[in-house]
């Protein structure tokens, strides 16, 4: 049997570069693969930090109509939103039961979350701290466990989180007696590309340094063109290495053309005409799927009916769990 994957998007800003290139492109290869994929947007999650109505609904379609448009075949990948699988949130309990209050409270997020209350002299180390956030990790092993995942492509940030699926299912495993949850593992993608933003730090929404995916090109090129450089003289020569424009550049562009570059900067090359390259060759990597975007943005109808599909198809698998969970636990029998 093809191995299982699954990995969530929360959707918490809106997609930009280094999403495309270090999770999105990655993740639809690995689908290209032949394994069984489950791509969701963890909505729910989301909630625990975005609690602005109109704001969580925008981010939720955009995300998904971003995925859409990068060329995810809903035919072949199982796509949908965490919110329509009911399933999910009914494991999520019987897992806070099998879980222990200590885990959560190492869990990374919760303990930066204490940490930057002591920083900033709370007289509450728990300030600002919803339950929601507090459990996420069990909520994230309900993700994984309801659907009997083997693999769960994920960024270094998330591995504790897959360990502490791990822990809960052979927590419940041990107390039923039996294999009731498959174990899964984490997979540390290495094709993911870490591509740096505006300032040269990792391209992030909370750095506030991202280039959005699909603005309008003439926007495109004015973010572009706020790369921070230094103050060279146009016929020096560069280092592509240390180039933040050059690093956007690998990401996107063939071997062949990220060769011709690095001539170029090392011959010498203005920082414009490096940065209306860079525009140039994303522009054109994008336009097929900016058009496809904003066909799905301007038909949301279309993108809900197509999640809906996809939840109907993971709540067939995730009934199936949840009905030999309560089994094993003594629910309903
Ligand atoms: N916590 C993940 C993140 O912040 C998102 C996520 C939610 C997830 N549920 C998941 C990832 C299940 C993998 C599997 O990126």
């Amino acid at each position: 049997m093809s191995q299982r994957v699954l990995t969530g998007i929360k959707p918490t800003g809106s997609p930009h570069v280094g999403n495309l290139f270090g999770a999105i492109r990655p993740a639809l290869r690995l689908a290209d693969e032949g394994l069984e994929a489950m791509y969701f947007i963890a909505d729910y999650h989301a909630l625990t930090t975005i609690q602005d109505p109109p704001l969580l609904a925008k981010l939720t379609r955009e995300v998904a109509a971003t995925w859409l448009a990068m060329g995810l075949d809903p035919e072949r990948v199982l796509f949908y939103r965490q919110s329509d699988v009911p399933e999910i949130f009914e494991l999520a309990w019987v897992l806070a039961c099998f879980t222990s209050k200590g885990w959560m409270n190492k869990a990374h997020a919760y303990k930066a979350a204490v940490v930057t209350n002591q920083l900033a002299g709370e007289a509450d180390v728990d300030a600002g701290i919803n339950l929601g956030m507090y459990g996420y990790p069990v909520l994230m092993a309900a993700d994984i466990l309801a659907f009997d995942i083997d693999l769960v492509p994920v960024g270094k940030d998330q591995v504790q989180h897959i360990e502490i699926a791990r822990d809960i299912a052979q927590r419940v495993n041990h107390v039923c007696h039996a294999e009731v949850l498959r174990l899964p593992r984490a997979k540390l993608d290495d094709n993911a590309a870490i591509v740096p933003g505006l300032d040269g730090r990792k391209m992030s929404k909370s750095y506030d340094n991202t280039i959005p995916l699909f603005a309008p090109p003439a926007r495109l090129k004015k973010v572009i063109a706020r790369i921070v450089t230094d103050a060279s003289a146009p016929d020096a020569p560069k280092d592509p290495e240390t180039s933040t424009i050059f690093q956007i550049y690998k990401a996107v562009a063939s071997p062949e053309e990220v060769q011709d570059l690095d001539a170029r900067f090392r011959a010498g090359i203005g920082w414009g005409d490096a940065k209306r390259i860079l525009f140039e060759r994303l522009d054109a990597e994008l336009a097929v799927a900016r058009t496809r975007y904003d066909a799905l943005m301007a038909d949301p109808a279309r993108i809900d009916a197509l999640l809906a599909l996809g939840a109907a198809r993971a709540r067939v698998t995730a009934r199936r769990v949840l009905d030999r969970v309560r089994a094993a636990i003594g629910i309903g029998h």
